[in-house]
């Protein structure tokens, strides 16, 4: 499909949505719903274009953050709304022209190819158990006629059940003689893209319907619907990844973003987060953990663990209520209740509970310098920027706010006492 030009449409409010945000924004899996359209129109074609409108640079600069080889052009939407308005005056490079509604987030490559069919229009065709909100496809003997949408259609035409997927290949010299053909007089005072059908129809051009699932073409107008679509995509991406070896324990309940990678024989338990630029290698992630922008190696953590951004753990054991950001920890046991922030750890160290790296001063971040076989006792407070050499002991309840050298004991403790029978005198007892 190398005579392919892609045209995809975001211009429109996407009111339905009920945000203040685009609707094409809106996520799924980690990533804006236009993102997926465009990763999968670039299997296709080097000639791409989107159309913006509605917070054009917003959605603009979104976009630009993972693409830089696409088209953007603005619609004319005062004069010519609509999604054919949407197509007007755009300069496809190739005989043919792919267009797609940029609200359809699980479209995928191997299915767009399918509209690589000999014919003046390839159209989508849906057959659903409920087609409420979608354009019907009205049929006589068997054959398309037109497209009616919901909020044009009639009582017989609205309990048609066959929909509109919203994409079709036109070839491009038929686009540019019918589009000036189009009126908007209908419902919405708009130019739809679906009434070149009727007018390729009345013309006798070719029209191949193509039949297509919901489960790849489905569009997302509401908020519920952009969850329904999440869904699937959410199970696409596990899939994929316990084809691959990966081991997960009731996957319904992880969530895994567009992006995360996970090799080897690794273990997701159940409800577990893995966000951003995650790479998890043979590792394992138990129960309620979050990792973010992070990368395990050879490590274990949770349950419960929070592994914030740029933490990178290898030969690692991390336990319940653990919580790391920017820590580069190599061979390290932290098993039970810390904070652990902008510091390295290297090999052998022991992390007690209630370990906290005081790495914020109010106004600066510092960090912390943690040697090889360092006991770290309970409750200890390393106060940044500290640097703690090899073979130390950090005596449980410790300040330390100065460096320690190598092979030292460090301890901070004002010496205890006891005062017999005094509970019973304080308690009149
Ligand atoms: C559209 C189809 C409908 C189909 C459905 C499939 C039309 C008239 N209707 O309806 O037959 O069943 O998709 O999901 O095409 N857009 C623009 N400019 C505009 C208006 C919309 O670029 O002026 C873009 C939107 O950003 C969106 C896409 O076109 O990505 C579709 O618009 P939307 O309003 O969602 O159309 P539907 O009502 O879903
Ligand atoms: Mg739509």
């Amino acid at each position: 499909m190398n005579n392919l030009s892609i045209i995809i449409l975001a211009a429109g409010a996407g009111t339905r949505m009920k945000s203040e945000k685009p609707k094409v924004l809106h996520e799924i899996s980690g990533k804006p719903m236009l993102y997926y359209s465009i990763k999968e129109a670039l299997e296709l074609s080097d000639d791409i274009t989107v159309v913006l409108y509605h917070q054009a640079s917003r959605v603009q600069q979104s976009i630009e953050k993972y693409f830089n080889n696409i088209n953007f052009v603005i619609q004319d939407h005062e004069n010519y709304p609509g999604t054919g308005g949407a197509v007007m005056n755009i300069e496809p490079k190739y005989e043919k022209t792919l267009v797609l509604n940029a609200d359809m987030p699980l479209i995928q490559a191997k299915e767009l190819k399918k509209f690589d069919l000999d014919a003046t229009i390839v159209m989508s065709v849906l057959d659903l158990e409920d087609a409420t909100g979608y354009g019907r496809v009205i049929l006589e003997n068997e054959k398309v006629i037109k497209i009616v949408e919901q909020k044009d259609a009639n009582e017989e035409e609205l309990k048609v059940t066959t929909a509109n997927a919203g994409v079709y290949q036109f070839e491009t010299s038929f686009l540019k003689q019918y589009l000036p053909l189009l009126s908007n007089d209908n419902a919405q005072k708009e130019y739809y893209i679906t009434d070149l059908i009727e007018l390729a129809i009345k013309d006798n051009k070719t029209l191949k319907p193509l039949i297509v699932s919901e489960e790849n073409f489905k569009g997302v107008n509401s908020k519920y619907e952009l969850a329904a679509a999440e869904v699937i995509h959410q199970n696409r991406i596990k899939k994929k990844f316990m084809q691959n070896g990966v081991i997960m324990r009731l996957p319904d309940t992880i969530y895994i973003e567009q992006g995360v990678e996970i090799e080897g024989e690794s273990v997701i338990e159940n409800g577990v987060c893995l966000l951003g630029n995650t790479k998890i290698i043979n590792s394992i992630v138990k129960t309620n953990s979050i990792v973010e922008d992070s990368t395990l190696q050879n490590s274990d953590i949770g349950p419960m663990a929070r592994i914030r951004p740029q933490s990178y753990l290898e030969n690692t054991h991390i336990g319940n209520f653990v919580e790391t950001k920017k820590a580069i920890l190599n061979g390290v046991k932290a098993g039970h209740l810390s904070y652990l922030g902008d510091c390295e750890m290297d090999v052998g160290t022991n992390v007690g509970a209630g370990t906290i790296t005081c790495n914020y001063d109010g106004v600066n971040k510092y960090k912390t310098k943690v040697g090889k076989n360092v006991f770290i006792g309970s409750d200890t407070q390393l106060v940044a920027p500290v640097t703690i050499e090899d073979d130390v002991i950090l005596a449980a309840g410790a300040c330390i706010t100065k460096d320690v050298p190598k092979g030292s004991l460090a301890i901070t403790r004002a010496p205890m006492k006891v005062i017999k029978n005094y509970f019973y005198k304080f308690f009149k007892k």
